[in-house]
């Protein structure tokens, strides 16, 4: 983190003389232009990739004129009333997102997908602060007899590709049939019309599917330690990352990221 500020600062102080030199579009960073300090992919937006649904974390709906709405969705839209820009989504694959390969490209700013902050993704990702600590949780058929993971032999187990589940389904679900989905928008329909017999994944979004459904109940839960980051393009967004993180906290502070969150998570 201490290393991140300086680097931002440096970058800050950079864009003046870029500026000056007329030389726009550095290696990363700001480009200096006034109206798009952030280098934004547009100017005066924040637009955000997002593999959905993911719900509660990101779905369609709401009324911010994204056409989306979830936790991840309505964080950033109060990130970005405070940095004074608009909010745009693009809805994306979650491998080539985890990935960094997305980010990379340039398609989008911000990734805002639940995703887990992990050693591996650092490699190719930046992370803002942490903004959310999760679990995984097996999901089955109530009447399925399945009451660990222990139960799972034989059985098939959905998880959706690239995902922290899939890889702890991997080291844990012996014998298990994994089959991989790419995203939730599959993996419970799938599960849904049996074609599989448990979803191995992040435990809030399990849980959406065990209210909808009484057909359907979490049996176990593990304690991984994860938590979620927003993501951006490895050394790109220096004066972004901070920004974010710097309204994060201020919305952390005001109340507002606990009103966000009791709108999701809080038992009604
Ligand atoms: N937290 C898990 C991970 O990072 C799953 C995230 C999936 N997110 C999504 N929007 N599909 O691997």
């Amino acid at each position: 983190m201490q290393r991140r500020n300086l680097i931002a600062g440096i970058a800050l102080a950079a864009t003046a003389t870029l500026a000056l030199a007329g030389c726009a579009g550095g290696s990363g960073g700001s480009d200096g232009a006034a109206d798009n300090e952030f280098d934004l992919v547009e100017a005066g937006t924040l637009t955000i990739c997002s593999d959905i649904p993911f719900a509660p974390f990101e779905f369609e709906g709401g009324d911010n004129g994204t056409g989306y709405t979830g936790f991840d969705i309505d964080l950033l839209d109060a990130v970005a009333k405070k940095l004074d820009l608009k909010l745009a989504v693009q809805d994306v694959g979650f491998e080539a997102l985890q990935s960094g390969t997305t980010l990379a490209s340039g398609t989008c700013d911000v990734g805002a997908s639940a995703m887990t902050i992990t050693e591996e993704r650092e490699k190719n990702i930046d992370f803002s602060d942490p903004y959310y600590e999760s679990l995984q949780s097996l999901l089955v058929r109530t009447d399925s007899g399945i009451t660990s993971i222990d139960d799972l032999e034989g059985k098939n187990v959905g998880v959706q590709q690239g995902t922290t589940g899939e890889a702890y389904a991997n080291e844990n679900a012996t014998g298990a049939e994994i089959v991989q989905y790419p995203s939730d928008g599959e993996l419970w329909p799938a599960m849904q019309s049996g074609l599989i017999d448990a979803i191995l994944q992040d435990q809030p979004v399990n849980l959406e599917h065990e209210k909808a459904d009484k057909a359907y109940k979490i049996v176990e839960e593990y304690e991984t330690g994860e938590s979620y980051g927003f993501a951006f393009a490895k050394g790109e967004k220096d004066a972004l990352l901070e920004a974010v993180n710097g309204a994060l906290k201020e919305l952390q502070d005001s109340g507002d990221y606990q009103t966000i969150y009791d709108n999701y998570f809080t038992a009604k």
